[in-house]
């Protein structure tokens, strides 16, 4: 029986994720701050699914709670899946941000995937087998949408997904990037915004069993409102144009006088 190990499993996207993979039998660590709450879903999902499941309450943004999550990936019983759903938004522009607002985002929506990652990927890597599913945003690939850095944050998500795949698909570990679009949770009212605001919101199961079928078709990155794949591969096969002029020694000609 293989476990997956879920953040942000208390409420959102990362609760249907917990009860999806309950559903396949996989046994479960859900973390999060909000610990009434993920007992809840454990023990609903204990006696629904007859599977374990610990419970690890942890602010990813403290460095010593998450050093807590970091030594149980390192640990067994194994972790097969992690699942690095936790993350919120920060609404309004970057001029006004506050420091410590954006500090406390970019723990939680940069350092902490990234270092969860890590701590779980010496182990897959040796089993030659995992899977990490990273949760993104659309905003990755559309950041003037959306001010402030939560759109950065969601690229640098991308982007690594894409590198650590680069890297580790060939060694038997998995690495999926999803991209949700607007998806009904409650990031949007914890954020200080409004959800009735937000045009064509999916509906969180609907995006979460999106996802799944992308897991399963082993995609690195799955955008699950996207209507036509191929909108997908022309926007890949556009980046590999502009990466093949990237091998030159020289100035591009456009550059070499100043008018
Ligand atoms: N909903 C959307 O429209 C949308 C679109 C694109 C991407 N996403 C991404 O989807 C992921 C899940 O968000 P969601 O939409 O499901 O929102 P959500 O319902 O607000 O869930 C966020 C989860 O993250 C946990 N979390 C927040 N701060 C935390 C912290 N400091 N330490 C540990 N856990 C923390 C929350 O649990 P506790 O409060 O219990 O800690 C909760 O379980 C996020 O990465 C988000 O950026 C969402």
């Amino acid at each position: 029986m293989s476990t997956a190990l879920i953040t942000g499993a208390s409420s959102g996207i990362g609760a249907i994720y917990a009860r999806r993979l309950a559903a396949r039998g996989h046994d479960l660590v859900l973390v999060a701050r909000a610990t009434d709450r993920l007992n809840a879903l454990a023990s609903e999902l204990c006696d629904a699914h007859g599977i374990s499941v610990e419970v690890i309450t942890a602010d990813l943004t403290d460095s010593i709670q998450l050093d807590s999550v970091l030594k149980r990936l390192r640990s067994a019983p194994v972790i097969d899946i992690l699942v690095n759903n936790a993350g919120a938004a920060l609404v309004g522009d970057f001029a006004s941000a506050e420091p410590d607002k954006m500090q406390t985002l970019l723990r939680l929506n940069v350092i902490a995937p990234t270092l969860l990652a890590s701590a779980v990927i010496d182990n897959m890597l040796a089993r030659g087998n995992g899977s990490i599913i990273n949760i993104a945003s659309v905003l990755a690939l559309l950041p003037e949408y959306s001010h402030g850095i939560y759109a950065a944050t969601k690229a640098y998500v991308l982007t690594l997904s894409q590198s650590l795949a680069a890297e580790v698909s060939a060694k038997g570990v998995y690495v999926q990037a999803v991209l949700p679009a607007a998806t009904r949770t409650e990031i949007y009212e914890r954020a200080g915004g409004d959800i009735s605001k937000v045009p064509d919101v999916m509906e969180v199961e609907a995006l979460v069993d999106a996802a799944l079928v992308g897991f399963d078709r082993r995609e690195l990155v799955t955008i699950p409102p996207v209507p036509e794949v191929a909108a997908w591969e022309a926007f890949e096969q556009a980046r590999s144009v502009l990466a093949s002029g990237f091998s030159n020694s020289e100035p591009a000609e456009r550059y070499r006088s100043s008018v």
